[in-house]
């Protein structure tokens, strides 16, 4: 009971109506307005929505993100700054302790910055409190761990159809296809423990890409894996990524893996350069 607590709360239970809906219910409200009041509103409100249709083609906008722990001396993330496309892939690197899954679980909304803004969509995460960015991030944003995070207690098929069944959004089939794709039909029926590393970050990846979210950040995905299972297993999830026109955040240690991404960005002395 407990560990499936601490999974609701890792994965999030909440649901909230987007943005988009309240504005397209002002919209619809303000064109109903007579004469000239209504064109003007609904001169104003479709500048609104140019704005946030504008906004909206940006997936991803930080914008001076700062990060310290508590207690710790210095600044994980001094300023960062970054814009990520829908159908955008990019490759995060940086030392270890630079703040790259810092970084990631700021975006994911797993915790929350000092200051600047997190925007995934058009929507600014950093006023959310804990539920609001589990609601959020619930079928939107999906992340792969860098510890895997998997459920003990739940099958290779339970976990891959965990966070799909949580955003409403569990198809069978896929969960079948991704299982296939990832080598992963003849493990469905055990459990995480009795994998290898390899296998278990396979099912990580299964299971973040079974609600097909937005955004995908992906924390060394391959890290537990030799160079040609890396190979294989990037390639693969580039592929499945870019089925579904979802961005990509990939944090590697590896300049081999990162070169394969369009575009690459290197995290030092908490900026991006
Ligand atoms: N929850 C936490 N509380 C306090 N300090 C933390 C916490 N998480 C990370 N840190 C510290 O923040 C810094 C950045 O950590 P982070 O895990 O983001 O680095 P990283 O770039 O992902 O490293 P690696 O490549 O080894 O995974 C490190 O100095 C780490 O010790
Ligand atoms: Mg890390």
């Amino acid at each position: 009971m407990a560990r499936a607590c601490m999974a609701l709360d890792i994965y999030g239970c909440f649901w909230t109506l987007s943005d988009h809906a309240h504005l397209a219910m002002h919209f619809d409200a303000s064109t109903r307005l007579p004469g000239t009041a209504a064109t003007l509103a609904s001169y104003s409100c479709l500048s609104v929505l140019n704005r946030f249709a504008k906004d909206d083609l940006m997936l991803l906008r930080l914008r001076d993100v700062t990060k310290t722990y508590p207690g710790a001396a210095a600044a994980v993330l001094r300023g960062v700054s970054l814009d990520l496309e829908r159908g955008e892939m990019l490759a995060l690197t940086g030392e270890s302790g630079s703040g790259k899954s810092t970084l990631l679980h700021l975006i994911g909304g797993l915790d929350t910055a000092d200051s600047g803004a997190v925007a995934i969509d058009g929507t600014d995460l950093t006023p959310l409190d804990d539920a609001g960015r589990a609601g959020f991030r619930r079928g939107k944003v999906g992340v792969i761990f860098q510890q895997f995070n998997l459920i003990p207690s739940l099958t290779v098929a339970a976990n891959i159809a965990f966070q799909a069944r949580l955003a409403g959004r569990h198809d069978k089939d896929r969960a079948g296809t991704l299982a296939k794709r990832l080598g992963l039909r003849d493990h469905l029926h055990k459990y995480p423990e009795q994998l290898s590393g390899g296998q278990q970050q396979r099912v990580a990846i299964a299971r973040t890409l079974a609600p097909q979210p937005d955004l995908v950040l992906a924390d060394e995905p391959t890290g537990n894996l030799d160079e040609a299972t890396a190979d294989t297993v990037l390639a693969l999830l580039q592929d499945l990524v870019a089925e579904t026109g979802a961005g990509l955040m990939l944090v590697t240690h590896s300049e081999r893996l990162a070169k394969r991404l369009p575009r690459r960005l290197h995290l030092q002395a908490g900026c991006l350069v």
